[in-house]
């Protein structure tokens, strides 16, 4: 009985396999019902019974060698197999890719953008490090005006600093055209501010220009208006607020009434019916003056929004923080959202 195992064990370990139909002829030779195992369990009940416990030990650890060769050939063949036929196989799905989405601040600048395309506005865009010139005395701000106190700007040198707002695009493209002008600047802007859900130390700014003869208030309004309702809907409403930008005179900060509580009051327009989006107003003469335009032949108006401020808005997100964080599971939310 001894030597029947050791010779069972010695074939089980030399047998030469090399494919599934050969790992078949293995089970049936030694594991399967009528295989060389099971009658070394029917001889089992001839032992002696003094030799049961040792025997009976090394026929199990047969089996369990056999077992666990025939289970490693099956994997190993299975999975080769699978590879062979996958390979060619045309007819099969696919992998799914993930597709990626827009980040919501490209998809509100996009929307900003193709409304007032469809009026005639161009883009155009300038660098943001800007020299003093164009990003504040141009724009006619007083030598000591604190926007230019190192707590708003983000000085490079004494010369250049990290532009504040897109205007400064304005003041290159009235520089180095002829009016009329009639363009947007989106771009990134930088402020020296404590970082919070509502202030960061950059963002992102539409403004707008539309310089040309007999340019008034009054077109500007309306400019507005046809902008407000394409943005947040037919029903929407504007209002105008007098304000100060040392760029333009008269300045007005702009509300649109308030489109989640349809101006009934919510706590996103904290009860008031409206909700501020922008600043604009008709471009001081001495800017136009600044950048070598007669200001008594022209005239004209000029806007600026935060595109985040209109972004949250829009999407009801309330920490700023969001956008600049590359959370995909914030990002994802807006696959739908890229018309
Ligand atoms: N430049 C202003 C800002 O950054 C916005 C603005 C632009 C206001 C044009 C009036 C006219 O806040």
């Amino acid at each position: 009985m001894r030597d029947r195992i050791k010779n069972l064990l010695d074939k089980i370990e030399q047998v030469n396999i090399e494919n599934a139909e050969q790992a078949e002829q293995f089970r049936l030779e030694f594991l399967s019902k009528k295989g060389e195992l099971n009658n070394l369990f029917a001889d089992f009940k001839n032992v002696l019974n003094e030799d049961k416990k040792e025997i009976g030990a090394l026929i199990n650890q047969l089996k369990e060698k056999g077992q666990a060769k025939y289970e490693n050939l099956k994997e190993a063949f299975a999975s080769n197999n699978a590879e062979e036929e996958n390979k060619d196989d045309y007819t099969k799905p696919g992998y799914p890719y993930q597709l990626g989405a827009l980040h919501p601040l490209m998809i509100t600048r996009q929307s900003i953008i193709s409304i007032f395309e469809r009026i005639g506005f161009t883009v155009a865009s300038g660098p943001e490090i800007e020299d003093d010139w164009h990003n504040f005395s141009a724009l006619n701000f007083p030598e000591n005006h604190p926007a230019r106190d190192m707590q708003d700007t983000f000085f490079i040198n004494e010369k250049f600093a990290l532009r504040t707002h897109t205007s400064s695009v304005q003041v290159r493209l009235m520089e180095n055209g002829k009016p009329p002008f009639r363009s947007l600047m989106p771009g990134r802007v930088y402020r020296n501010e404590a970082i919070s859900a509502r202030a960061h130390c950059f963002f992102h700014q539409v403004e707008g220009l539309y310089i040309d003869k007999n340019v008034s208030f009054a077109d500007m309004k309306q400019t507005l208006l046809y902008f407000s309702k394409e943005m947040f809907g037919e029903q929407t409403k504007i209002r105008l607020r007098p304000s100060y930008f040392p760029f333009t005179e008269p300045s007005a900060e702009m509300d649109v009434s308030c489109f989640i509580c349809n101006a009934k009051g919510c706590n996103v327009c904290k009860y008031s019916g409206w909700v501020e989006i922008m600043g604009c107003g008709m471009v001081d003469p001495a800017v136009l003056q600044n950048c070598g335009i007669d200001a008594n032949q022209y005239s004209g108006f000029a806007f600026g929004m935060g595109i985040e401020r209109i972004a949250m808005l829009k999407y009801r997100v309330n920490d700023l923080r969001l956008f600049s964080e590359n959370d995909v599971r914030f990002l994802k939310q807006f696959q739908a959202a890229d018309e």
